[in-house]
């Protein structure tokens, strides 16, 4: 009998955990305010507005976590978290992460310098490839904390870059992304930026 009650309570402790995470359906009426932004299914109208649409759920919710705390800094975003529980992060997260994610194109003139980045990185300078986090495809690893680029706004990618770069971001962790743009010029900037927006 103990036995039961045991393995009864060790299978609800486990449910609640599951469920402690985002539901998607709440998220969608918690959007409302993001989708003059980021669109109401996550995918922006604007070049310097990223699309969250298939974002890796665990990556969104840290950078609103980061935003929120001003970790990251999103000036056109201030305040805007404040009111949201960490429970309404997690749906708003679930939800945008179950959206079906952008694709765009690359500029045909970029496109040889930045797949040639992307995918070996340059060696001469100790910049690693892009490939060995994010994936060939771009699709990322959310539960390694990698996010998904594929399709992203080669605007905002390339000014995440330089935020890197400069140390305007540094909201992650032990400096991968810091000390991977540390040596990108801007050209090479642009480059993978421009191929990462037509990777799918
Ligand atoms: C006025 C425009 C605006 C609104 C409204 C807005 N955002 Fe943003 N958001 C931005 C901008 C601009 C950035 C990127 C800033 C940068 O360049 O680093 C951003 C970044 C983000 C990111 C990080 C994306 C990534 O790939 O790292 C998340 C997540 C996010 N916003 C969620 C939200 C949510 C949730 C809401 C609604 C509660 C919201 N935003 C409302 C402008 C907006
Ligand atoms: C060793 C792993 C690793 C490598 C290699 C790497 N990245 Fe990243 N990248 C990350 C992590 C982790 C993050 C998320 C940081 C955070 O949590 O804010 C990230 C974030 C990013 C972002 C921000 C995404 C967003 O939505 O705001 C861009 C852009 C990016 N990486 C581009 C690149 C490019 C281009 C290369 C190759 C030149 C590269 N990364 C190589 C691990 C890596």
């Amino acid at each position: 009998m103990k036995k039961v009650i045991i393995s009864l309570m060790l299978s609800l402790g486990v449910s609640a955990a599951v469920q402690a995470a985002g539901d998607a359906g709440a998220g969608q009426s918690k959007v409302a305010l993001c989708s003059a932004c980021h669109g109401a299914n996550g995918i922006s109208a604007a070049p310097n507005f990223p699309n969250l649409a298939g974002q890796g759920e665990r990556y969104l919710l840290k950078q609103m976590t980061d935003i929120k705390s001003g970790d990251r800094a999103v000036l056109e975003m201030t305040g805007m978290l404040d009111a949201m529980s960490d429970q309404d992060l997690q749906d708003v997260a679930a939800f945008f992460a179950a959206q079906t994610p952008g694709t765009g194109a690359a500029d045909p003139a970029l496109v040889e310098l930045g797949e040639k980045l992307y995918r070996g990185g340059n060696t001469a300078k100790g910049t690693p490839a892009c490939t060995a986090c994010h994936s060939p495809t771009g699709k990322g690893n959310d539960l390694a904390g990698f996010p998904a680029l594929s399709g992203q706004k080669a605007v905002y990618i390339a000014k995440q870059l330089r935020d890197f770069r400069e140390g305007d971001r540094t909201n992650d962790g032990d400096r991968i992304m810091r000390d991977t743009a540390e040596k990108l010029s801007n050209k090479e900037v642009d480059a993978v930026a421009s191929y990462i927006e037509g990777l799918r």
